[in-house]
């Protein structure tokens, strides 16, 4: 194998730019970003990162979705191509590291097998997967899920964001054209995919371990609750007679929390992390409520049974404070094993360089989650401070995102020889 070297004050001053596509307001706390799928800062850091691919002599392909394929093209074009990649959109107020590590670490990964002289056989792609954050439309993974299949064109093109744009709307409005059938993408076109990305725990800081072999993804799933009472003036509508959607609701989260703790296993994790109040105003009983719930297991079979716990208390919420509470599924997706020989081959890597590494769930989702449905995959995580992510205060070191993107390197040069 070629040695591969890893130039980190470029990788980490690509990562310092593409953290300034953003309109966050600024934090005390570190480097805030907010990149929405579609808005400007995306677009503008979309054409950043494809001069940076033309620079280094990859071919770049857009599908309808704007999921970006950076391409190196292996002596034999023929075999299927060894691939990965992650996201660049960030949440509200979000750090800057999050799915940039993967994309940024892809595309030095990619230079650097350039550099090494040595021709993979295998093609290597580094691909830019769209809206992995749930923020604008509501579902996490969209450009993954679309591509591999498990979510059909017809009910992507439909889904709206806060303005009750169509995403058909909004990413023809953004230069992503044509049916979103073509975005799929055949099993077995991919040899294997591997994703880099920060930790989003404290495991590795806490082990001083220094990379995270993942053999799994917790199942995810969403769902929307809208609570409809009756609601009108704070002074006027007395106590008994009103039907308050918040005090509902208030009693529904508590409900969710109660349940997700009773199963006593620490994999269980349910979360509201949104609630709109109807007609939100402090001198106005909120007559309707809509709540957001992330609910995730390792066990989707346990994540289904709080999910039975928590509707049987609907029904008696329901009666009891007279309102009506109705539940949406967003998603309800399967966990997703790592390839046990993709696993292994990290695992050697890590060991040939003496780097202390460890086995682990990822808790958080990744685009690898979908990524499985069609290829063998395994994921990379490096350190991050204290374990935050989805804030500002966000932080992994220069030598960390160094080092993982070597083994991301090293791994995708043995898989394409
Ligand atoms: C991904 O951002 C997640 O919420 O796990
Ligand atoms: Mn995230
Ligand atoms: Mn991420």
């Amino acid at each position: 194998m070629p040695d591969l070297h890893i130039d980190a004050a470029r990788l980490q001053s690509e990562l310092d730019h593409l953290a300034t596509f953003t309109h966050a307001e600024p934090s005390p706390l570190g480097t805030a970003v907010t990149r929405v799928v579609f808005t400007p800062d995306d677009l503008a850091a979309r054409a950043w990162l494809k001069r940076l691919a033309t620079e280094a002599g990859l071919s770049i392909r857009e599908d309808a979705i704007g999921n970006t394929f950076f391409r190196l093209e292996g002596t034999d074009p023929a075999l299927a191509p060894v691939a990965t990649g992650s996201h660049i959109d960030a949440i509200p107020h979000a750090g800057m590291y999050d799915g940039t590590v993967g994309v940024l670490g892809g595309l030095a990964a990619l230079r650097a097998i350039a550099a090494s002289g040595h021709r993979p056989r295998r093609s290597i792609e580094t691909i830019l997967l769209t809206s992995e954050e749930p923020t604008r439309f509501g579902i996490g993974c969209l450009g993954s899920r679309v591509l591999s299949g498990v979510l059909p064109p017809e009910q992507a093109d439909a889904l709206l964001d806060a303005s009750d744009l169509p995403l058909h709307q909004v990413r023809t409005a953004a230069g992503f054209h044509g049916p979103l059938e073509t975005v799929r993408i055949a099993p077995h076109h991919y040899y294997s995919f591997l994703e880099l990305h920060i930790e989003q725990g404290a495991l590795l800081e806490r082990h001083a371990e220094q990379i995270g072999i993942v053999t799994s993804i917790a199942a995810p799933a969403g769902y929307r609750f809208v609570i409809e009472g009756f609601g009108g003036h704070a002074g006027a509508l007395l106590m008994p007679d009103r039907h308050d959607a918040l005090c509902a609701a208030a009693e529904l989260v508590l409900s969710i929390e109660r349940h997700a703790l009773a199963t006593g296993s620490i994999d269980t994790v349910a979360t509201v992390g949104t609630c709109d109040v109807h007609p939100g105003a402090v001198n106005s009983v909120p007559s309707r409520v809509a709540l957001q719930l992330d609910i995730r297991d390792t066990d989707p079979a346990r994540r289904e049974s709080v999910m039975h716990g928590i509707r049987a208390d609907i029904a008696s919420l329901q009666d009891r404070r007279r309102v009506e509470i109705t539940e949406s599924l967003v998603n309800a997706d399967e966990p997703a094993t790592c390839a046990p020989d993709i696993v292994s081959l990290l695992t050697d890597i890590c060991s040939e360089h003496a780097i202390p590494a460890r086995k682990m769930v990822s808790r958080a989702y990744h685009d690898t989650l979908f990524m499985a449905r069609i290829a063998p995959v395994a994921m990379i995580f490096i350190p991050c401070r204290a374990g935050v992510s989805h804030k500002p205060d966000e932080f992994a070191t220069t030598a960390d995102i160094a080092r993982g993107t070597l083994v991301l390197a090293e791994a995708l040069a043995r898989l394409a020889a």
